[in-house]
């Protein structure tokens, strides 16, 4: 079911804004929602930065992508239904929304001018690859609980609460090691 890489990315930013209405209206289990927008943003990003963005001048969405990060690790600090929830949720849909319109207005339309669509699905195949390996990575799957190993969300949880600098940008490996140095 390859689909091109622009229908993909905005269906991911629809998604999200989804979750942001349910955290907003407070509906269902808030942590578990964030739980899924943690997971769905940083496999986004990841999968942009990795597969997407290096065909196209970026740079500026990388660093947007680094602030959305410190914002996210806010919310899931926080205790749903406190002030500090709140902000940290209006935090971060602000930074998100300045970010989806830039990448939907500028951004893509550019990626769209210089490929054609078959480059388009190429891209689409690889961005959705990238995405699943690191909700995959995020969620515990099959190689990241081998021999009762930490997943790489409970390390990136571990790094949360450490307040280990940089952690949203580190893959498993270089998680456990920032966390052991911490520890030393
Ligand atoms: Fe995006
Ligand atoms: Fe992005």
């Amino acid at each position: 079911m390859a689909t091109d890489v622009i229908t993909l990315i905005t269906k991911d930013h629809r998604v999200v804004e989804g979750l942001f209405e349910r955290l907003k209206k407070k509906e269902g289990d808030q942590r578990a929602t964030v739980a899924e927008l943690h997971a769905l943003l940083i496999a986004h990003a990841r999968a942009e930065e990795d597969r997407v963005y290096p065909g196209i001048d970026a740079h500026h969405s990388v660093e947007e992508h680094k602030e959305a990060e410190v914002l996210l690790d806010s919310l899931v600090r926080a205790e749903p239904g406190t002030a500090e929830f709140a902000k940290a949720l209006d935090a971060l849909i602000e930074s998100i929304n300045h970010h989806v319109e830039e990448e939907e207005t500028k951004l893509l339309p550019a990626l769209k001018k210089s490929a054609d669509a078959k480059e388009l699905e190429r891209l689409g195949t690889l961005f959705q690859q990238r995405r699943a390996e690191e909700l995959r990575a995020l969620s515990g799957g099959p190689s990241g609980t081998a021999g009762g190993e930490a997943t790489k969300a409970e390390l990136y949880e571990q790094a949360q609460r450490a307040d280990i600098p940089g952690r949203s940008q580190m893959d498993k490996e270089e998680l456990a090691q920032a966390l052991r140095q911490a520890k030393s």
